[in-house]
């Protein structure tokens, strides 16, 4: 058996979730850039970063970031135009990049007005093979994460770094980062938020323990750094059935 990654539990405090999470998110982000004089950064969709992407966009961790340095790109996108407000791009347009002087070159979209197979293969190339240094991702309660989801068959271990995929509910029409790109990263880190949340973090969490890589392991079980870091950030409602016993950082609640 591979030798299982464990994920590296941090408990943010409810109410303010979003600025704890941007606070260590900055960090991350800037130790990247004074260790390799960039960071490649992929950003998460859905709903839980918005708040924490406006932190990073506000004083003062916005101060301490190079953006000049920083090199956006996206976890996963939905194949909406660009200016749509289910596009994870539009999202992150409000919430951050509006806010903040990045060099337009910096910002790697997925070019969702291609069809999706064309938008995979062009993002791919955008990614290139250079690991990123930090991936974020969210887990859907059903336990998908980026746009892979339980019932595909492959999520892309080997093989192609960005693939088209469709999802159970609209907009369907989805590009992801594959499994491949993803636990190829330096750093992943899961923003989860909210007791709905808190049934099937047990279980990719159980999941993760015991090993398992079968049909029926969660995508967000599957996410397992090949040599980067796992961190959960999670805030109290979603970490309510966790073992936090059996997490590997020291500091469960930052
Ligand atoms: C997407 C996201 C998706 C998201 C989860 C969690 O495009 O929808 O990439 O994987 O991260 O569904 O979404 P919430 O943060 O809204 O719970």
């Amino acid at each position: 058996m591979s030798t299982v990654v464990k994920p590296d539990i941090r408990v943010l405090p409810s109410p303010n979730f979003p600025a704890a999470a941007a606070e260590q998110l900055t960090a991350y982000i800037s130790e990247a850039v004074a260790t390799r004089g960039r960071c490649r950064l992929a950003l998460a969709g859905g709903s839980t970063p918005y708040p924490v992407y406006q932190h990073l966009a506000r004083p003062p961790l916005t101060g301490r970031i190079d953006w000049n340095a920083v090199h956006l790109f996206w976890s996963d996108e939905r194949c909406m135009p660009k200016r749509d407000e289910t596009s994870n791009y539009h999202m992150a347009k409000e919430a951050l990049i509006d806010l903040i002087n990045i060099p337009p070159a910096n910002i790697h979209r997925i070019e969702t007005g291609l069809p999706p197979t064309q938008a995979a293969m062009r993002y791919a190339e955008l990614l290139g093979d250079e690991p990123l240094d930090v991936a974020l991702l969210g887990m859907g309660d059903d336990g998908h994460t980026a746009s892979l989801f339980p019932a595909m068959l492959d999520l892309g271990q080997s093989g192609p770094r960005v693939i088209a995929t469709e999802g159970p509910a609209a907009p369907r029409q989805r590009v992801t980062l594959t499994l491949r790109a993803l636990n190829e990263s330096r750093m992943i880190i899961f923003l989860m938020t909210g007791a709905s949340k808190a049934g099937r973090l047990r279980e990719v969490q159980q999941q993760i323990m015991h090993g398992e890589s079968g049909p029926d392991t969660l995508p967000s079980a599957q996410v397992q750094p090949a040599s980067g870091r796992l961190i959960w950030l999670v805030d109290k409602e979603a970490a309510a059935n966790l073992d936090l016993t059996s997490t590997q950082g020291d500091n469960k609640n930052a």
